[in-house]
């Protein structure tokens, strides 16, 4: 039978690593059906897109879809403390009443990083991260826009949710030149792990926007730069 024998699909609600690749509005609500139909779980990896990174609380929401288990981690210790986490839906959690040593873990609910990760989520909630994000996200997406409308020989793409926003280049070439001139101007910017074609832009939600400007400044003159190197 077909979807048998498979426990459960996992991804993430944004792919970061790969570069701030969002999937089409059906996507997750399709996956979520499909799931529920053979008895498969639904994981969602909120590490990278989850304490408001993407506009919401958590990536999943942007398509108001429930996951039965969604990880976070990251900014989920709030910076200061590494720490991870899962949530997993009461139907999931249930099969630990029976055995209840189907999971066990030695930091497990370690005081310090869970008072981080409280305080955390205080903060993210209380400052209106996500909203900070979605507002921020949109201005800083704008304005990149408007470079590849400039620079349309160097850009094949510009993507992405809140302040997780990647850029795709032309060649690996570009995209390295760009990357490196940026560093050179102490912008510091999120690679990703298949090639140097495309890299993500994700500072933290409590950016300025004076410092957003200063960005984009930067990154005009570096695309100015490498369109003459590799014109
Ligand atoms: C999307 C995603 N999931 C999971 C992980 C793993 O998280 P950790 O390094 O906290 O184990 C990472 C780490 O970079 C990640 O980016």
């Amino acid at each position: 039978m077909i979807g048998a024998g498979i426990a459960a699909f996992i991804a993430e609600p944004v792919q970061g690593e790969a570069g701030a690749i969002v999937p089409a509005d059906d996507y997750f609500p399709k996956v979520r059906e499909i799931c529920d139909k053979w008895g498969i779980l639904f994981i969602a990896d909120e590490v990278q897109t989850g304490m408001g990174r993407t506009g919401k609380l958590w990536g999943i929401e942007n398509w108001g879809v429930a996951p039965d288990i969604m990880g976070m981690g990251k900014a989920f210790g709030g910076g200061v403390i590494p720490a991870g986490n899962i949530v997993l839906s009461e139907r999931v959690y249930e099969v630990m009443f029976e055995n209840p040593y189907l999971h066990t873990t030695t930091f497990g609910g370690n005081p310090v990083a869970t008072a981080a990760a409280i305080a955390a989520l205080h903060v993210t909630i209380d400052e209106d991260i996500p909203g900070q994000a979605a507002e921020k996200g949109a201005y800083l997406k704008g304005k990149v826009h408007d470079l590849a409308a400039k620079y349309p020989d160097l850009y094949d793409d510009v993507r992405g949710l809140g302040l997780l926003i990647g850029m795709e280049f032309k060649s690996a070439e570009i995209g390295y030149a760009v990357t490196t001139g940026l560093f050179k101007e102490r912008v510091l910017v999120g690679g990703t792990l298949n090639n140097a074609k495309a890299f993500r832009l994700e500072p933290p939600a409590v950016i300025t926007y004076d410092q957003l400007d200063t960005v984009v400044a930067r990154l005009d003159e570096v695309l100015g730069t490498v369109r003459k190197q590799f014109a």
